[in-house]
């Protein structure tokens, strides 16, 4: 008997020592609303260099995915909710996704596709009932259309949740209280019968920032993984992070709708950079990587031991995605826009002081920047040109509590003027301001705030408009020569 029990923690202690080094690791979203984008190859390089060998987009970009053809990363492509309701509606339209965006990627060589996302979100509170009615639907044809093209058993399609679909009453707010929003409870409740069915993970977003956020009573140092005088107890259970009883939130969840053991995989989760008082370098850096070595760990929750799989949100910095929930949303990268690392991150989980590895030669478009002409003294209107500017390029950095928020006006006129004429790549006619801009081959950057010079990969905007504009001059030709020949 001790032999026996002796082998078997020596089997368990190789196990968790050997788990950091081998196959599934971290994950990381790679969203794409950004103005100017890297070269998917690019990318995939970057992903490829610093051992992330799991990725979860946000659509099926044929580019993107022929960038992924050929490696070994684990991709989860995703439906986009607008198109829910048809793909719902429609097992034929799901067939035809399932074909072009899936099917046409496996092969050898092809794409390691291990998930289809149905959705992002679309039980989120602020979406009132817009989804309700088509998720599943669109999640049982998507998978039937796997089935159907013999990758059911490999590919699962899943859900990505919001953590509101599930929560503990504010009168007893234990993970052990924990059950799917009674507004959405049947719904989830089947939505999970079928994952289970299916042996699909559910899905799950978990953001501590976001407690920080939303409450400026929240224990701080509850939202990291370092330990806490504010523990949580519950029952046998004590919390030492928000993370965790999150987590177990859920799991009491499935557990009390009759799903105990579910497989569950946190599809979002991170810290941003800018954009709030409580975002920037310091704290992110500290989240991440106490979240990679818990996670990593295999210790697991209290409620569910073993690893954890997460996928980071996210790679990189995008410029274009809506500021609705907070100007932090453009900062959630642990890569800068153009792909340089905002601080050192050891993915493994050893909290090795290891250095990120940035995108290899990327171009930037010319050392120069829109600033206001410092002789300027009229500035009649100059808010109004601020504002102008900045609904079209990302002025987040200059809010409260970020990182360009002590610049004053004249400052942050320069700001907002040099995010436009950037974004707008650099035309001279975009650094007017009705003669209040100026351009400079001085880097106007101070330590703390940072003014970026764009990447010279085009506006996605741009050139997308040019091509459509080919494309009927095309289809144009085309038609009339037809209509000829007839
Ligand atoms: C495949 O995915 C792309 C990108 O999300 C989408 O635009 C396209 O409509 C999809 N194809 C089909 C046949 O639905
Ligand atoms: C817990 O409280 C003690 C005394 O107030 C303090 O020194 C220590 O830093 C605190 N620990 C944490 C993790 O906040
Ligand atoms: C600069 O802009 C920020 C963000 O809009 C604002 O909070 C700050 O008050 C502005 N500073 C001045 C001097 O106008």
């Amino acid at each position: 008997m001790p032999c026996v029990r002796f082998r078997h923690l020596e089997c368990l202690f190789l196990l968790l020592s050997a788990m950091p080094f081998e196959g599934s690791s971290i994950g990381v979203n790679w969203g794409q609303m950004a103005t100017h984008r890297l070269p998917p190859a690019m990318v995939v390089r970057m992903l490829v260099d610093n051992g992330f060998d799991k990725v979860k987009l946000f659509d099926a970009d044929p580019e993107t995915l022929d960038a992924l053809a050929g490696t070994k990363i684990e991709v989860m492509i995703a439906i986009p909710n607008f198109m829910l309701a048809e793909i719902g509606a429609d097992p034929f339209l799901a067939a035809d996704w399932v074909d072009e965006n899936v099917t046409s990627f496996i092969h050898s060589g092809g794409v390691n596709i291990k998930y289809v996302a149905v959705g992002n979100e679309p039980f989120l509170k602020t979406y009132e009932e817009e989804f309700a009615a088509s998720t599943l639907p669109a999640l049982k044809n998507i998978q039937r259309a796997l089935d159907a093209a013999g990758l059911g058993s490999k590919i699962k399609a899943t859900v990505p949740f919001n953590a509101d679909i599930y929560s503990s009453p504010g009168s007893n707010p234990l993970p052990s209280a924990g059950s799917f929003r009674p507004d959405i409870r049947d719904l989830a409740i089947q939505i999970v019968q079928f994952l289970h069915e299916n042996s699909s993970p559910f899905m799950v977003n978990i953001y501590p920032f976001l407690c920080l956020y939303g409450d400026e009573h929240f224990p701080l140092d509850f939202a990291f993984f370092q330990g806490t005088n504010k523990s949580v107890s519950d029952g046998e259970f004590v919390y030492t992070n928000v993370f965790d009883a999150n987590f177990d939130t859920l799991i009491w969840s499935l557990k009390k709708a009759g799903f105990p053991d579910l497989p569950v995989v946190v599809g979002e989760v991170g810290w941003p950079t800018d954009g709030d008082k409580n975002a920037n370098v310091e704290l992110a850096k500290a989240f991440n990587q106490g979240l990679i070595a818990h996670v990593l760990s295999g210790k697991g929750t209290p409620m569910r031991r073993g690893r954890i799989e997460v996928f980071l949100f996210s790679l990189m910095d995008e410029d274009s995605k809506s500021i609705a929930p907070g100007n932090f949303e453009r900062h959630w990268g642990v890569f800068e826009y153009d792909g340089r690392p905002k601080y050192e991150l050891d993915l493994s989980g050893r909290r090795e002081e290891k250095h990120l590895i940035g995108a290899r030669s990327v171009e930037y478009l010319k050392r120069r920047w829109c600033v206001i002409d410092p002789d300027a003294d009229e500035l009649f209107g100059l808010i109004e040109l601020i504002s102008k500017a900045c609904s079209e390029a990302d002025c987040t950095s200059l809010g409260f509590g970020s990182s360009c928020n002590h610049l004053g006006l004249r400052g942050n006129a320069s700001f907002a003027f040099n995010m436009y004429y950037q974004v707008r790549n650099q035309r001279e006619k975009y650094c007017d301001f009705m003669g209040l801009g100026t351009l400079s081959f001085k880097d106007p950057s101070d330590g703390k705030c940072r003014f970026p010079v764009m990447i010279a990969y085009g506006s996605v905007e741009g050139e997308k408009r040019v091509v459509d504009f080919v494309m009927a001059v095309v289809a144009g030709v085309v038609s009339l020569l037809i209509l000829r020949r007839w």
